[in-house]
């Protein structure tokens, strides 16, 4: 890692197993009302974000295309936009000789900075995909799922209502606390008005659905999902059970390794580790928790311990 430049590397360009990086568990979960409102003249509102995405698709079809266009909409039939990044041109190559990994966009409705990272990332990585001779990103080798907006009902309710402290989804479920891993433990809630409501069983809401469903039919060797909030990046597990006892996923050193060289190789020191170490609360029934526990996402290392400096490589400083 030694050769990754400091000023180049940007989070949105890192892929690491099963690292739930920025991520916000605030302490206090009673819901607050933010004062302030973003600069939409930097962020993108729903609307101009899904005509971004709509874009980015005609403009790159032979290496950005839906997974299945008419698929994975949110509760209240909005595109959660699932998008696959890889060369589709080249029909040589088998799908099985790509590293296939998952990145997750956009789970908490007051996260905008994630979204926005996304943009930044496929702009540069198509641009130098279609301008170099020598691409920062190889799309022969790496085939990207991208679900670029997880949460698209919970970001429409914080535009309209103006409640910028928003993290659920239109009823309120942290999509982060409703997956089937220890679901329904102390780290989230079953009180629908706490911000850590976990809704009333395992995947009970269509935006993590989706990931189950993806996790059927791909298997991924890395999966990354991507929060804003604090400068830490968190490896699982994250639930109670685990904090009280220790336990860890199967490739922790693994994991511990690219975590420290993805914190070295960050403009701002970040902490890492497990989730359930670095902070005295828990998070039951997580993203990332599910995907390194049940669905044992955890190749890339072994795969292609490159992989992780070429997409290092091409970067920005967002
Ligand atoms: C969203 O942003 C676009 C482009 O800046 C703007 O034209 C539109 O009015 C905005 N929509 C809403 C609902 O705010
Ligand atoms: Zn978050």
């Amino acid at each position: 890692m030694s050769q990754i430049q400091t000023s180049t590397v940007t989070l949105t360009r890192i892929f690491l197993l099963c690292i739930n990086v920025l991520h916000v568990y605030t302490m206090d979960v009673k819901r607050q009302r933010e004062r302030f409102k973003p600069d939409y003249k930097v962020y993108h509102n729903l609307t101009s974000a899904s005509m971004t995405i709509e874009h980015f698709l005609e403009a790159n079809r032979g290496f950005v295309r839906y997974v299945e266009p008419e698929k994975y909409l949110s509760k209240l039939g909005k595109k959660q936009h699932v998008l696959r990044v890889t060369n589709f041109e080249n029909v040589n190559l088998k799908n099985s000789d790509r590293v296939k990994v998952l990145l997750s966009f956009g789970e908490h409705a007051r996260e905008f900075l994630p979204v926005e990272s996304l943009f930044q990332m496929l702009k540069k990585l198509l641009f130098s995909w279609q301008t170099s001779e020598d691409p920062d990103v190889d799309l022969n080798q790496l085939d990207i799922y991208i679900v670029a907006i997880a949460n698209p009902d919970g970001r429409q309710h914080v535009e309209t209502s103006n409640n910028y402290c928003w993290r659920g989804t239109s009823s309120g479920v942290d999509l982060n606390r409703n997956f089937d891993w220890e679901f329904g433990g102390k780290g989230s809630s079953k009180d629908p008005s706490d911000e850590e409501y976990r809704g009333i069983k395992p995947f009970s809401e269509p935006e993590s659905q989706t990931y189950r469903d993806l996790t059927e039919q791909v298997h991924f060797d890395g999966f990354l999902s991507l929060h804003s909030g604090i400068k830490q990046i968190y490896i699982p597990f994250a639930d109670s059970l685990s904090q009280r006892t220790g336990r860890a996923p199967e490739n922790i050193k693994e994991m511990l390794k690219l975590a420290k060289e993805l914190s070295k190789s960050t403009i701002y020191k970040y902490q890492y580790g497990q989730a359930a170490k670095l902070n005295d609360y828990s998070a039951d029934g997580s993203i990332f928790d599910y995907m390194a526990g049940r669905r044992k996402v955890n190749n890339i290392y072994l795969r292609k311990k490159n992989f992780f400096k070429d997409l290092l490589q091409c970067s920005n400083n967002m």
